[in-house]
């Protein structure tokens, strides 16, 4: 199986949520080849529309983001794996999502629930996912953004992870905790290698914080 890491946190090997994606591919039993949205160049989509409109498909501009893209639609599986900025992603995550359109077409359609979307180009068969940490230790009134755009971007079926008080994962002393939740992410992997999707006993596991919010707070609070 190939699997595509697009790490969007600016921290590199030290991201805590790459820590989440790891322990998920571990659990799957899978190996993965590894973007790092800091190392490759990237630059912001110009709007002109020149991939709709002159060059379908293709983008007047000559960066790296010509074989990521190859690289996405060869892969079976694309995991972003990115924390949470100003309840969105980070501004390099949110360049190469911008550069995704000429995967898009200018027509513009109609969903289910009345909204407008631009049909893709051509099918494609590569499974998307995101994983994602953040520094607070609530979901609600966080993540909306961020889930919203995945929802529209991509498709609400995507399987999806997200790390309440990720910092945690990096801290010595909640070891322990980490520790509990990383074999749950394990375990997260292994059920979407043989049956394509996360229980929703072991999703439920994932969505709460490792700690207490008042606990991870006050801990935070007094570092
Ligand atoms: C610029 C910036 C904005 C952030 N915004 C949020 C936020 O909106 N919500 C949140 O819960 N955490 C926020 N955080 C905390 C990060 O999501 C958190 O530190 C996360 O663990 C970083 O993950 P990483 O180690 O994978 O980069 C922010 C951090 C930075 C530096």
């Amino acid at each position: 199986m190939k699997i595509l890491v697009i790490n969007g946190s600016p921290k590199g090997e030290r991201s805590d949520t790459l820590k989440v994606t790891r322990a998920f591919i571990e659990g799957m039993g899978e190996s993965f080849e590894l973007i790092d949205t800091m190392q490759v160049s990237v630059k912001p989509c110009l709007g002109c529309y020149a991939c709709w409109r002159v060059t379908p498909g293709k983008c007047v501009q000559k960066d790296d983001m010509e074989w990521i893209l190859e690289r996405i639609l060869a892969s079976d599986l694309v995991i972003w794996s990115t924390p949470l900025y100003c309840y969105s992603v980070p501004s390099n995550c949110k360049a190469l999502y911008d550069r995704l359109i000429p995967l898009g077409t200018m027509e513009q359609k109609v969903d289910e629930n009345g909204g407008t979307y631009h049909p893709g180009r051509q099918e494609i068969h590569t499974q998307i996912m995101l994983i994602s940490g953040c520094g607070f230790p609530n979901r609600e009134n966080n993540y909306e953004a961020m889930d919203f755009q995945f929802d529209r971007m991509f498709s609400k079926e995507c399987p999806r992870i997200y790390c309440l008080e990720s910092p945690l994962l990096g801290i010595a002393e909640a070891k322990p905790v980490a520790d509990r939740y990383l074999a749950q992410v394990r375990k997260a992997g292994a059920e979407f290698k043989a049956t394509g999707r996360i229980s929703g006993e072991t999703q439920t596991l994932l969505d709460a914080p490792m700690i207490t919010p008042d606990v991870y707070r006050a801990q935070i609070n007094g570092r």
